[in-house]
């Protein structure tokens, strides 16, 4: 077995045992350690949700208090009293009203994971999953409040560049990572954006 393969592998068992949808939540877990991207009492908005690894570790982190709301295509079925899901395309013009519906007040924290059905050529891969991202952030306008902070996924590519550089411009500091938990060879990157400027 390979090295990539073993550590997507522990990554797969640590997550069954601890209860997670999805290894993905130990790529969040690891930035909200490293940067406390999201604190006690936190309203958090997490779009590409499903199955709910990262809606679990932000309701952890969020407490009582707190609320995660999630948006994805697919149903996320948990049963964390401070969760609420919406199934929904990130595009729908409908989803505005069904956030405002859902959140007490602007958001904390915005979390984007969204990935489009991967076909293997890179290009267009990279294209779609950045149109996913610039609706992530066209939302993330609207709802975040000023000083709050985000974490969204970019495939890297040719318009990785002026994605930073747009939230660079809207964020005091944006952070590029790659968790332990993601595969070396995937072209998944994390901006860790603090700050909100509005
Ligand atoms: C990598 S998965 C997210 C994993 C999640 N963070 C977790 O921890 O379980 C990406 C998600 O993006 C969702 N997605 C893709 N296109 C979407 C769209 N247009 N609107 C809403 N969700 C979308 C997919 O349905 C998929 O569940």
């Amino acid at each position: 077995m390979k090295l990539e393969d073993a550590k997507r592998d522990q990554y797969r068992r640590l997550a069954r045992e601890q209860g997670y949808k999805s290894r993905a939540a130990y790529k969040l877990l690891e930035n909200v350690r490293k940067y406390r991207l999201i604190k006690s009492g936190d309203v958090v908005i997490d779009f590409g949700a499903a199955p709910g690894g990262w809606m679990q570790v932000a309701s952890e982190t969020v407490g009582d208090s707190g609320l995660v709301v999630g948006v994805d295509l697919e149903p996320v079925h948990l049963s964390e009293p401070n969760v609420v899901s919406i199934q929904s395309d990130v595009n729908s013009p409908q989803l505005s009203l069904k956030l405002e519906k859902a959140l007490p007040r602007k958001a904390d924290v915005v979390l984007s994971d969204l990935s489009p059905q991967v076909i293997g050529t890179w290009d267009i891969d990279h294209f779609r999953q950045i149109e996913l991202t610039l609706a992530a952030s066209g939302l993330m306008a609207g709802f975040l409040r000023k000083g709050g902070n985000a974490m969204l996924k970019v495939f890297d590519g040719e318009r990785f560049g002026e994605t930073r550089a747009m939230l660079s411009k809207q964020f005091e500091k944006v952070h590029v990572t790659k968790p332990k938990a993601s595969r070396k060879g995937s072209s998944e990157l994390y901006l860790v954006c603090l700050g909100f400027l509005q």
